[in-house]
């Protein structure tokens, strides 16, 4: 492969106003290449098993890169255990990946649904053996890592890529970010929902939201019991504590970002909620009582008009335009 030229040029990220500054591990710098080979590995089949089954059937661009079922399925009609994360601004995530945390950084976290029986099912011997005799993925390998031998191509080049990719999945093009620049007016009924939202008003009820849910990210990346479950007795999921075997972190899972949110329902780890109504009917009620559910969970006192306020509000957190990027759509 040598006589095809490794001249890396850098991916040029636009990180959006407001953020702090990504910070990208200093061995798996964004390349232009490099990007463009995680995007054709996300949206191939040839990772899974039997060819059926990419990253992106189970991440779905127009749902903001996750999935319309409350589990997933994987190859054969597999079904999984957990409801798809959409994927977004994970770049400033750099840590704790998965509903329960279990991966420590996006490249460790692409190495799994691979290998997972669930999901994708295949070995990593037999997706390297695939990609080093394909037709042209060993040339995106060398044009993005400056391979010499087709031998090279493994895991880790696989991982770095899909990591690569993902960091270029930046959303933050919403209503609400346009209403912060000043670009955009919230209407009478989303901006009583910021102030639900942000417990900024002196006369609504306060939301709570923005203990966990905190802007820009609209994730603080913590843990928390939100109070889905009441916990004193095991969970059919048990959240972080399957991590931390901690009796203090059943029922604890990742706080998920709320961007897109009006397009990733179904909601929860599980999915168990079909609407948005149904989620804030949840948090209304102030959830179900355990020794570690959050404070910041309980009964608001909303009232009708209050949740409609609030749910106008989370849609205004929709960025139509990282639905439609040309550069994050499937390459094939
Ligand atoms: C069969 C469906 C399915 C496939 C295929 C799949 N995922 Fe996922 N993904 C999920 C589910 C379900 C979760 C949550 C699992 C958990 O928390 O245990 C998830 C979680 C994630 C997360 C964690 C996000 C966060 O905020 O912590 C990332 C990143 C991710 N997937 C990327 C990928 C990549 C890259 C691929 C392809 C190599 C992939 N996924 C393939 C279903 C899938
Ligand atoms: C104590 C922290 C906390 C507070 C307060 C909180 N949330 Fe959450 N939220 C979470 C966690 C943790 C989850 C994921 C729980 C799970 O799936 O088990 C979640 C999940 C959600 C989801 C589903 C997201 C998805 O992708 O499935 C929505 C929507 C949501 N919260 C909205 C809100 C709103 C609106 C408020 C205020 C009324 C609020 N949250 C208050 C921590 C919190």
């Amino acid at each position: 492969m040598g006589h095809i030229p490794y001249a890396p040029k850098a991916f040029e990220l636009k990180e959006p106003n407001g953020f702090v500054k990504m910070a990208v591990p200093a061995d798996n710098p964004l390349t232009v290449a490099g990007v463009n080979l995680g995007r054709h590995l996300f949206y191939d089949p040839i990772l899974s098993r039997d060819s059926t089954r990419s990253c992106s059937s189970c991440h779905l661009q127009d749902h903001g890169f996750s999935d319309t079922l409350s589990i997933s399925t994987g190859i054969e009609g597999r079904l999984g255990k957990r409801n798809a994360i959409a994927l977004t601004n994970l770049a400033y995530h750099y840590t704790n990946f998965f509903w329960d945390g279990r991966a420590e950084s996006l490249e460790m976290q692409a190495l799994v649904p691979i290998e997972d029986s669930l999901e994708m099912g295949n070995t990593w011997e037999e997706v390297e053996a695939r990609l080093q005799q394909h037709a042209t993925y060993p040339v995106l390998f060398r044009q993005a890592f400056g391979l010499e031998h087709i031998d090279d191509i493994d895991r880790g080049l696989v991982a770095k890529a899909l990591a690569q990719f993902e960091r270029s999945m930046i959303s933050a093009d919403a209503k609400f970010d346009r209403y912060l620049a000043g670009e955009a007016k919230l209407s009478e009924a989303e901006e009583r929902g910021r102030l639900i939202f942000f417990d900024e008003s002196e006369v609504l009820p306060t939301g709570e939201c923005s203990h966990c849910h905190i802007a820009p990210l609209f994730t603080s990346l913590e843990f928390f019991n939100n109070g889905l479950d009441n916990t004193d007795r095991p969970l059919k999921d048990g959240g972080k504590w399957t991590v931390t075997a901690n009796p203090f972190d059943m029922g604890k899972f990742k706080t998920p970002s709320l961007r897109n949110i009006a397009l990733t329902a179904p909601y929860m780890h599980d999915g168990r909620f079909a609407t948005l109504e149904e989620v804030i009917e949840q948090y209304n009620q102030g959830g179900h009582y355990s020794k570690n559910e959050s404070p910041n969970v309980r009964p608001l006192g909303l009232q009708a008009h209050d949740k409609t306020d609030l749910i106008a509000f989370l849609h205004t957190l929709t960025d139509t335009s990282y639905l439609h990027r040309a550069d994050l759509s499937n390459p094939f």
